[in-house]
């Protein structure tokens, strides 16, 4: 049996996953690659720290020169995190001749098309599957099985700890401080939550999944990005009142000839299956001119599943000749330049919650306001939920432009009997 070394840029959730599947599945994969898989070397920041998997300490180290200047390590697997040093660290291990796999979409996302060339240069492969949807293979997905299709729209749910506080938030009514800890404990969770919380991580996501779909460069700052934060239980509750689920969305779609790009907490309707998305667990629904509605599903987080997708890149260079002198498919996702839509032409439906003072003529008022900026409403409920003179009204409208319906808000906003706008949730009709 042929041997492989490879070397392991970090051991937190990540590594640690994908040191137990190479121990545990150890047959499989050599069966599977023809190749015996060894971890040569493990680079982490703390050598002391006491770690959930039993590593042999002598392949521990502190030093990234011991595996950058070891010509038998053929595959660097970065799965530490951040910008730098992970950027520097392969683009330094690409000149050495040594295949990558990351998870980093962070990286991918903001600086993927310098290390592509890299990789291109070096003729060395490049693998990233688990940077998007952990354990669902959505990467080689879109490369590999749905190049016939013209992608005409995108609809994902990409990032796990979000999906796990909104699951529990809307089924167990519980606390979202206290859900976001659990996340964290399950190792979930970025390294700085806010990432998974003010949605970067989705956006991160979003830019390469449509970098893909549409076969164009997506600059992250081109996407719209808004986080849950602001979800509360009671629009939970007015979302079920609905028929609807509250999920963070990350939407890609053709429109006229543009891409509109965005990551917002969406409300959907219960009828459609990314609704019934929970815990942890991604899906992302595709569709394409050729293949129709497609939809992946499976964990979007955690060491074990994001470990599987590593594991697998590890398995495709193997395969793909890990010791051949030019073996380079990396996809190219520069083939044509789209123009992406402005978040303020962009169409939806939207739910706004706010409190109002309980006194005659307020509801005419904000509905002046909203026919005079065209914004028709579908439905509007007022709660007796009365607290000091205040009370709760949830407008609902039909399809509107974004950029009407901001100025209808402002308007709205400036009204004496108007206390507060608590929410605005768009709604997306996923046929
Ligand atoms: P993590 O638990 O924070 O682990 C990071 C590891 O990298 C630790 O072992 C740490 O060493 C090491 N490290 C960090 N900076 C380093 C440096 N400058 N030099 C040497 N070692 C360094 O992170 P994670 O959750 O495994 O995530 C890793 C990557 O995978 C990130 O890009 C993340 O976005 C991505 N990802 C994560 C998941 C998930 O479910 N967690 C899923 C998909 C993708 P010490 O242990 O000594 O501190
Ligand atoms: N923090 C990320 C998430 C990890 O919760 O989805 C997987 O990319």
């Amino acid at each position: 049996m042929k041997k492989v070394k490879i070397a392991l840029l970090g051991l937190g959730n990540v590594g640690r996953g994908v040191w137990m599947i190479l121990n545990s599945n150890k047959e499989e994969i050599m069966k599977r690659s023809g190749y015996e898989v060894e971890i040569a070397k493990i680079l982490v920041r703390d050598k002391n720290k006491k770690r959930s998997v039993e590593v042999p300490d002598e392949i521990i180290t502190t030093d990234f020169d011991e595996i950058l200047e070891d010509d038998s390590i053929k595959i660097v697997v970065e799965v530490m995190g951040g910008m730098e040093p992970s950027k520097g660290y392969m683009l330094r291990c690409m000149d050495k001749k040594k295949h990558i796999v990351t998870a980093n979409k962070m990286l991918i996302a903001n600086a993927g098309d310098e290390l592509f060339e890299k990789a291109d240069e070096m003729g060395v492969m490049f693998q990233y599957e688990a940077s998007v949807a952990g354990g669902i293979p959505i990467i080689k997905g879109i490369n590999e099985s749905l190049t016939a299709n013209k992608i005409e729209k995108l609809y994902g749910i990409v990032n796990g700890t979000t999906n796990y506080i909104l699951s529990k938030m809307e089924l167990e009514g519980a606390d979202f401080d206290d859900v976001l800890k659990e996340a964290q404990e399950k190792g979930y969770a970025e390294a700085d939550p806010t990432s998974d919380i003010e949605a970067f991580d989705a956006q991160y996501k979003l830019a390469i999944l449509a970098s893909l779909a549409f076969g164009s460069k997506i600059d992250v700052d081109n996407i719209y990005r808004e986080g849950i934060t602001k979800i509360e239980a009671v629009d939970m509750k007015y979302a079920k009142e609905f028929k609807m689920g509250i999920k963070l969305l990350a939407i890609a779609k053709e429109n006229n000839g543009k891409i509109e790009l965005r990551v917002h907490p969406t409300m959907i309707s219960k009828k459609h299956p990314l609704s019934n998305i929970y815990d942890s667990f991604n899906a992302v629904f595709i569709k394409g001119n050729a293949v129709g509605d497609l939809m992946f599903y499976g964990r979007g987080a955690g060491d074990l599943p994001t470990g599987s997708a590593v594991v697998g890149d590890i398995v495709t260079i193997v395969r793909n000749g890990v010791d051949a002198e030019n073996s380079n498919p990396v996809v190219k996702n520069n083939l044509w330049k789209r123009e992406i839509l402005s978040m303020e032409d962009i169409e939806s439906k939207y739910y706004v919650r706010a409190t109002v003072v309980d006194e005659p003529g307020v509801l005419s008022k904000i509905t002046s306001i909203l026919g005079k900026n065209n914004v028709s409403l579908r439905s509007v409920i007022q709660k007796g939920d009365e607290e000091n003179g205040n009370v709760t009204i949830v407008l609902v409208t039909h399809k509107t432009n974004e950029k009407e319906l901001n100025n209808s808000i402002k308007e709205i906003a400036e009204l004496k009997s108007v206390y507060k706008i608590n929410n605005i949730i768009r709604i997306e009709d996923l046929e």
